[in-house]
């Protein structure tokens, strides 16, 4: 590998199918509020930040509430959220992560998180993934969310390696537009007609190896 240095990935929908627990915790609020709330709703918060997603769970429902209540219903999503993910465990790793990271490990790729979510430590320590992670970035320490490039750039910064020398692993379209903004190249983890913007596009981390990986450097 001549020029990539790093491989940063995203959380939900790369590492762990966490979306399952989010459309189950954001459904039963909406329908405490009187909608309902459908899995194709839930694709639109895909790699979203929870404030956004909930605004537009909200528009969805034709509902408008001050910033005070909408606070109180994101912790009451939360709050439910973790039920869920405090009973995760490695079982739920996606199909060739571990195999993957072993591999970047060995070819001395360092390896960083780049998660727009708050829980994303936690989701890693039940995964008992934490230790392979080089750089940890995640939505407690960003301004800005995808696909403004701030989650990544910090990313490779804590890991002292330029952009240029970055890989992003990402499943959400706003993830691939942050990756490219960033100046990284970037895996597409999903369907082509969804993140065809990426330099390549996988079914999972179970497809990639060294050498496809090699295409991109
Ligand atoms: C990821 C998920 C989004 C989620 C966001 C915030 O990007 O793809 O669906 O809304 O993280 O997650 P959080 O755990 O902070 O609510
Ligand atoms: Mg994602």
């Amino acid at each position: 590998m001549k020029n990539i240095k790093a491989c940063l990935f995203d959380l939900d929908g790369v590492i762990v199918d966490t979306a399952k627990y989010h459309y189950i915790a954001w459904k039963e609020l909406a329908n405490e509020l009187g909608f309902d709330f459908t899995l194709e709703d839930n694709e639109k918060l895909k790699g979203v930040s929870r404030m956004t997603s909930l605004d537009i769970l909200l528009s969805i429902g034709g509902i408008e509430l001050d910033e005070d209540k909408k606070l109180e219903l994101a912790t009451k999503k939360n709050d439910n959220y973790l039920q869920y993910i405090l009973k995760m465990g490695p079982e739920e790793i996606l199909p060739g992560t571990k195999e993957f990271l072993e591999v970047l490990r060995k070819e001395h790729i360092k390896i960083a998180l780049g998660s727009a979510s708050k829980n994303a430590m936690l989701i890693l320590e039940r995964l008992e993934l934490t230790g392979y992670f080089d750089a940890i970035v995640d939505g407690t320490h960003v301004a800005k969310a995808k696909p403004d490039p701030e989650v990544f750039l910090q990313g490779a910064e804590k890991l002292g390696v330029a952009p240029t020398e970055c890989v992003v692993f990402e499943d959400a379209e706003a993830g691939v537009e942050a990756a490219l903004a960033g100046g990284m190249k970037c895996v597409g983890i999903g369907s082509s007609e969804v993140l065809g913007k990426a330099h390549l596009v996988v079914d999972g981390l179970h497809k990639m190896s060294i050498q496809k990986l090699g295409l991109l450097d």
